[in-house]
């Protein structure tokens, strides 16, 4: 689902863009490593930061990315430009990503997966459009921050069927993704790296 304003603000500004960038991307490059080049996939991509660390941090060679939102597609199309043809931005959806199965050697979430109610039809999709023997690095918000009155208050994200950590990753699983390693910020946030195992 769309952010509100209250969201749509705090995901484009410049603090927003450190954070990513010195501490949420830094932690999946600790617990997954960096690709060895490679196509990689951004769902969820917003203004186009994480497209950046996935081709300068995690080394991927080609980044495709696509956002539900067209305002986020326009913003980080305007600041990709200089990429050419390494990088494809698109107005998509995470539950029926138009790619083929087996397409990525990486695919990236920072933080959208809690904002879509069938989670784990992405979950699928995304395990679909993986290669075998390739990573999903993903950064989740969980069941207890949502919830926080708080943050209910301000924020608008999907309320039923939600996840904690254990759930997410139990879930990885039943998509065929085995988790690598993951890390917790109490019961707010996981950073997990799974792989979807090599055909022998
Ligand atoms: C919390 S923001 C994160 C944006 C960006 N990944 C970042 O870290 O700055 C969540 C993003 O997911 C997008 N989104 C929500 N549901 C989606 C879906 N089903 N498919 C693709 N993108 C979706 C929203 O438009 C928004 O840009």
């Amino acid at each position: 689902m769309l952010l509100n304003n209250i969201e749509y603000g705090l995901m484009n500004n410049p603090l927003r863009a450190a954070i990513q960038r010195r501490y949420e991307a830094r932690r999946l490059l600790r617990i997954g490593g960096r690709m060895a080049a490679g196509a990689a996939l951004e769902i969820g991509c917003g203004r186009g930061v994480g497209v950046e660390l996935i081709l300068e941090l995690f080394g991927a060679s080609t980044v495709d990315a696509f956002d539900l939102d067209p305002r986020m597609v326009s913003a980080a199309r305007k600041r990709l430009r200089d990429h050419g043809d390494r990088v494809r931005l698109w107005v998509g959806d995470a539950t029926a990503i138009a790619a083929p199965d087996a397409t990525y050697d990486a695919v990236f979430d920072f933080g959208i997966i809690h904002h879509i109610p069938d989670w784990r039809g992405a979950l699928a999709e995304i395990s679909r459009v993986l290669k075998p023997g390739g990573r999903f690095y993903t950064e989740e918000m969980l069941a207890s921050f949502i919830t926080h009155p708080i943050v209910q208050r301000v924020l608008d994200h999907p309320r039923s069927d939600r996840f904690d950590a254990p759930t997410y990753i139990d879930a990885l699983g039943r998509c065929g993704l085995t988790p690598l390693g993951s890390r917790r910020l109490g019961k707010s946030v996981v950073w997990c790296v799974a792989s979807k195992p090599s055909v022998r």
